[in-house]
């Protein structure tokens, strides 16, 4: 089946409310409206930046989406400092990026979080919000040579109590560690292995809904590689960091997925 691609740019905990609308505002004067035909292009600012950034794509009647770094999987109460999913819609949401290494490692949210979060998102469709599932291995589990295992068992973890048509939406990004913001991208080999073998597990899980299932890589994706790492067989789209922030690497890389 033919999946869409994704382009996703992670913006991280960059950009005041003016910068983020000047990007913004960059990428949607530099798209071409029919590539959103081919690709789907979405964006991840703070949460200080959501509206003002996706006001700027509606104003300009761009289908660019917007979304989330993170949520908090109860709907209300007394949850100091966190954000929920009604929260997120009332935004315009189409998005949520769940259990990024860096928040799994600086604030030591564990597999259980994140499938809380996951099963929150996918459980209300009326408005869909559609998680993006992030996991991959550090450098040492890759050297040590148990990586299949251990991301197979993250998918596993992420997923688990949910059924095959809550999560026929639903997005995983494949975020090597050792390749996240240091400059070494991984193989497109080493990419598609790890990939494949994400759709194998989602297939063992959820039967023909994985062919539909979109399956990302992340890990320093620029301009000069998304091209090999995009053509490869399970890779559905890119989760982009660092080359999200200047609008011309973030569109070569949009046009790399056409
Ligand atoms: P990077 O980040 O492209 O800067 O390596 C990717 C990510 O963390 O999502």
């Amino acid at each position: 089946m033919a999946r869409k691609p994704l382009i996703a740019g992670n913006w991280k905990m960059n950009n005041t409310i003016g910068e983020a609308v000047v990007l913004a505002q960059e990428i949607s004067n530099e798209m071409e409206p029919d590539w959103l035909d081919a690709v789907d292009v979405a964006v991840f600012p703070p949460f200080t930046d959501l509206k003002p950034v996706y006001t700027v794509f509606e104003f300009d009647k761009l289908g660019v989406a917007v979304g989330a770094q993170n949520v908090f999987w109860e709907p209300s109460g007394a949850y100091t400092g966190e954000i929920s999913i009604p929260m997120l819609r009332g935004i315009g949401c189409a998005y949520c990026i769940v259990g990024h290494s860096e928040r799994r490692q600086y604030f030591g949210e564990t597999n259980e979080d994140v499938n809380r979060k996951v099963a929150a998102l996918v459980a209300d469709g009326t408005q869909r919000i559609d998680p993006i599932v992030c996991v991959g291995e550090s450098l040492a589990v890759r050297d040590e040579g148990s990586y299949l295992e251990f991301v197979e068992a993250q998918v596993k973890a992420a997923f688990a109590g949910i059924d095959a048509e809550a999560a026929a939406h639903a997005v995983v990004a494949y975020e090597p560690i050792w390749a996240i913001g240091t400059g070494r991208t991984a193989t497109p080999e080493q990419a598609q292995e790890v990939c494949g073998a994400i759709r194998e597990t989602l297939s063992a899980l959820f039967g023909d809904v994985a062919a539909q299932m979109r399956v990302l890589y992340g890990g320093s994706m620029n301009e000069g590689n998304a091209e090999l790492l995009l053509s490869q067989p399970d890779i559905d789209g890119g989760l982009v960091g660092g080359a999200s922030l200047k609008a011309a690497s973030f569109i070569q890389i949009v046009k790399a997925a056409l």
